[in-house]
């Protein structure tokens, strides 16, 4: 099928009536119609729809696309299995099988029924034993439902014989791990169900209570659902707490979430003992800017609270830890010491640069001089790293007082830190100033907009010759300027249904990304022009930069005055507008 026939296909549809007819209610403002997102936990409507345009796009998660991408996204299928049941809707059959019902709902909906099963073992005759153990370890009844807490069986194929009885194939449950070599996955454990961020449930994890056993817990393995880099428990449930709290408390385990839950604490998750992975720390991001770890007290606790404070300082986030005495977790500590002393522990957090200092500390003896001066130099890396120059005065304060070397010296070294720091930003080929670097992103990005929504843009920047630096901003471009050199037209819809079809998944993000900035309705061509300047004044600016730094370095005199001579007919260059 040709781009043609499915922009045909597309012409007949509306994506008001398609999007409502998920039961999503669209109201119309203005030129636009607005909706509650389905593509993140939305609470006033965020998602835009232009019934002229035939595109939606979210302001604050940033989904966006035409109709066969709402369809695809919203029922995780392909562009393929969207086109064919769009196809389908206004009498068109393009022979493509389309699934009956999405396979992932049926996952989701496997999941749910195991979920329900679990717990009702837990009420059972045959939980009695882990009801015990859950009211030692101090879980009530509202904790249990609350958390959704189960039990499996002590028996080989319960679940599995259930489900099969019910239509449902081995395959299917082996393969989102309920079954495992066609025998239930968990047996005789405690089970916490573990959700996606939208609060689906997507796998388990089990707990031994009654007997020992080398893994205290089990989880579901990879599946198509369940993907552990891209989880955290508690995350659906914390989402509002956090927003709220403006801070998020990141823990190793889910016992410590539930039980800071149990008294009151609420904007917890937890990576469930293994490494923050990046995406991980992507979500969190996207909550609060606030980061508060709080791991076990033991050595692993404290190689954790190391690996991912770095990862989310990496990230410009502010980083915050809690310690906690006598090694203990935080559900041991709420535990025996109670809901206020925990509360402290949190207003009493120290800075993620104050923590590293602490554990420098015992890594060094003192009597020792290399090893105070190695201590002291470190310690004045992570001073510098300092945002807050009042923090900076008191963290050197305490230095001097530690270590007993003069105040004024260690001024004098950490100035010199600094120095080095500017120097090194200095050499770097790019001198152009953060805002105005932003200021030509805007520029290209622009150009995207324009050209899709305005046709003479493209001919204006083919004409142009200019270079894009940006690479995926070129690429787009790039195709942009192909596509309408086939097809004669072009517009935002149509040209959505080009890369999803082609499966060009990274320029269709940057496209998002793109147009997720408002711009201004073109007036006349001068708009364009002086992006278009602004862009090739900003590849000379890189240009004269780049051989200013081949100047520095250049012993033969002649090649200098030569390299001095290009500059020179670059920055005339760079002053006229040709
Ligand atoms: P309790 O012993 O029930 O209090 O749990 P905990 O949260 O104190 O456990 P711990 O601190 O030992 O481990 C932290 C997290 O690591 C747990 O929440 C689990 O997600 C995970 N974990 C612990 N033990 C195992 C195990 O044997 N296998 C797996 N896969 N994960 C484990
Ligand atoms: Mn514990």
């Amino acid at each position: 099928m040709n781009q043609d026939e499915i922009n045909e296909i597309r012409n007949k549809l509306n994506i008001v009536d398609v999007i409502s007819s998920y039961g999503i209610p669209l109201t119309k403002k203005g030129r636009n119609y607005f909706a509650l997102c389905p593509f993140h936990d939305d609470h006033s409507p965020s998602l835009s729809v232009s019934e002229e345009k035939q595109i939606y796009k979210c302001f604050v998660c940033g989904e966006s696309g035409n109709v066969f991408n709402f369809v695809m996204n919203y029922e995780k299928i392909s562009f393929k299995e969207a086109l064919a049941k769009l196809a389908t809707t206004i009498g068109i059959n393009l022979g493509i099988t389309e699934k009956k019902d999405n396979k992932y709902d049926k996952y989701y909906e496997l999941m749910d029924i195991a979920n329900k099963f679990y717990q009702n073992n837990l009420l059972s005759g045959e939980g009695k034993d882990a009801r015990k153990y859950l009211e030692n370890r101090k879980l009530d009844k509202n904790t249990i439902q609350e958390f959704e807490i189960g039990l499996s069986l002590n028996k080989m194929n319960i679940l599995t014989n259930l489900l099969v009885n019910q239509g449902y194939s081995m395959e299917e449950l082996n393969l989102i791990d309920l079954s495992n070599e066609n025998r239930d996955s968990f047996i005789n454990r405690i089970i916490f169900p573990l959700h996606n961020k939208d609060g689906k449930v997507i796998g388990f994890s089990g707990r031994i209570y009654n007997r020992d056993d080398l893994n205290k817990y089990q989880n579901t393995k990879e599946t198509p659902l369940f993907k552990k880099r891209e989880n955290l428990f508690n995350y659906h449930r914390a989402k509002a707490a956090i927003r709220n709290d403006k801070k998020v408390i990141v823990m190793e385990g889910f016992m410590a979430v539930i039980r800071a839950y149990t008294v009151g604490i609420k904007n917890c998750v937890a990576t469930m003992g293994t490494a923050l992975s990046h995406e991980q720390a992507d979500f969190i991001k996207k909550l609060s800017n606030n980061i508060y770890l709080c791991y076990d007290g033991d050595a692993a606790g404290r190689k954790a609270t190391l690996s991912s404070g770095e990862v989310f300082s990496k990230m410009n986030l502010n980083v915050f830890v809690i310690s906690l005495s006598d090694n203990l977790d935080p559900d041991d500590y709420i535990l025996k010491y109670g809901e206020e002393n925990f509360r402290k522990k949190i207003d009493d957090a120290i800075t993620f640069n104050e923590y590293k200092i602490k554990v420098l500390k015992q890594k060094y003896n003192f009597d020792n001089i290399d090893d105070k001066t190695n201590y002291i130099n470190q310690v004045l890396l992570e001073i510098n790293n300092e945002k807050d120059i009042i923090k900076q005065e008191i963290m050197l304060k305490t230095l001097a007082n530690d270590t007993n070397v003069w105040y004024n010296t260690l001024e004098k070294k950490l100035l010199g830190l600094k120095d080095k720091e500017i120097n090194k930003e200095k050499s770097e080929s790019v001198v152009i100033k953060k805002d105005k670097k932003n200021g030509f992103l805007k520029a290209m990005e622009s150009l995207i907009y324009y050209s899709l929504n305005y046709p003479k843009v493209i001919t204006m920047i083919d004409n142009s010759n200019v270079y894009i630096p940006n690479t995926d901003i070129r690429l787009l471009l790039n195709e942009i300027i192909a596509y309408y050199n086939r097809y004669g037209e072009i517009n935002e819809a149509d040209f959505y249904t080009y890369l999803s079809n082609l499966e060009k998944n990274d320029l269709m993000k940057e496209l998002n990304k793109v147009l997720q900035n408002d711009y201004p309705v073109m007036e006349n061509d001068d708009q364009i022009n002086e992006n278009l300047l602004a862009i090739k004044k900003y590849n000379i600016a890189l240009e004269i930069r780049k051989l200013e730094k081949e100047i520095k370095e250049e012993v033969d005199f002649e090649r200098q005055i030569k390299l001095m001579e290009e500059i020179r007919t670059l920055k005339t260059k760079e002053g006229k507008s040709w």
